[in-house]
């Protein structure tokens, strides 16, 4: 015997007394009060801090109370750090507040409880507002061929929804590398790299959950490089190069680097193998 409790009893003993030092015994165990002296609170008469569930549209009222007071004690209501102004009469040993209606930016929100005199009596809850997702985004994206385009499709949801992006009712791929999809809690977004005439396009943005389903639908418009402008249809090739026929034959004229091909008009090409073009 060196002193050690069986691991089974080790965990039922109290919270701060559980710190062990090799070789000392227990004993003192024996002789600790059992009756717990702090000030209890509860929300809706439960006294332990928890999720709440419920739904927007809903009136949410959460009442507080002193479990057995010694004495009047005052208590202060906070939403999230931020302190709710409570009405006199409305203060000592009970309190009452309502949320009303609840709206999907309650969601996760803390309603806590608390003496005056001991912020460390004191109860939480938090909001765990169920809904069907809620979708919203950009109609129309214009963008320049050759250029990236960004559709960002912004997300609520609780529970967290599955998202996937469509092109034209179809499922989009992600097999091609030019697309990258990042997603984060209230985003879902699509980036297509160098855009081609051929992105263009309605993509939409898919939302299922086990509270229900929503899709918004963004509409891509690819716009020809401008400095093709004039050009016949047949003579504007995708990829950011021209066909030009000159000399013995025709001969590609791409951009160079990051030079926006913007600034370049039909009328002012710069010679061919100056920037931003290149031969
Ligand atoms: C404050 O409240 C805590 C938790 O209820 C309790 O443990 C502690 O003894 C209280 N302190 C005072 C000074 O009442
Ligand atoms: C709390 O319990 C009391 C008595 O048990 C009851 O009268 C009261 O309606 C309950 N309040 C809530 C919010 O559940
Ligand atoms: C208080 O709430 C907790 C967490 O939701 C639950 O497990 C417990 O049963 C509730 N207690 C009472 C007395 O309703
Ligand atoms: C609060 O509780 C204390 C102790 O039970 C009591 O003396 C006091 O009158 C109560 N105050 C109110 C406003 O209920
Ligand atoms: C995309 O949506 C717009 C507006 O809803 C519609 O006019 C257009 O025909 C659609 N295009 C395709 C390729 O489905
Ligand atoms: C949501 O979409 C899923 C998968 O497409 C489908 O199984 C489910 O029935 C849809 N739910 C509703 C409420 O439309
Ligand atoms: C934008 O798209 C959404 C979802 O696709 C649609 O509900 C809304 O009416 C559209 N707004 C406009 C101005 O077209």
């Amino acid at each position: 015997m060196n002193g050690f409790l069986p691991q089974g009893q080790l965990q039922m003993a109290p919270a701060g007394f559980a710190r062990l030092l090799p070789g000392v015994p227990l004993l003192v165990f024996a002789f600790l009060p059992c009756t717990i002296t702090g000030t209890e609170l509860a929300i809706n008469n439960n006294t332990t801090d928890r999720w709440l569930p419920t739904e927007p549209g809903q009136d949410q009222s959460l009442s507080c109370r002193v479990q057995n007071p010694s004495q009047a004690e005052e208590l202060l209501w906070f939403r999230e750090d931020g302190r709710v102004s409570l009405q006199e009469g409305n203060r000592v040993n009970a309190s009452d507040i309502c949320i009303s209606p609840v709206s999907v930016d309650d969601n996760g929100v803390s309603f806590t409880c608390q003496l005056a005199r001991n912020q460390s009596a004191r109860i939480s809850v938090v909001l765990d507002v169920v809904f069907p997702p809620i979708l919203a985004g950009e109609n129309l994206t214009s963008v320049q061929e050759e250029d990236d385009a960004t559709l960002n499709c912004r997300t609520k949801a609780n529970p967290v929804a599955e998202m996937t992006w469509y092109k034209d009712k179809l499922f989009l791929s992600l097999t091609e590398p030019r697309y990258r999809i990042l997603q984060s809690s209230e985003l879902f977004q699509l980036v297509i790299q160098k855009v081609q005439k051929s992105d263009s396009g309605n993509y939409t943005c898919m939302a299922v959950s086990s509270r229900g389903n929503a899709s918004w639908q963004f509409q891509l418009v690819v716009q020809g490089n401008p400095a093709w402008t004039g050009l016949p249809e047949s003579k504007q090739p995708a990829g950011g190069c021209l066909a030009v026929p000159r000399g013995r034959g025709p001969f590609r004229l791409c951009r160079a680097g990051s030079g926006s091909p913007r600034a370049v008009g039909m009328a002012a090409w710069p010679a061919v193998g100056s920037a931003p073009w290149k031969a």
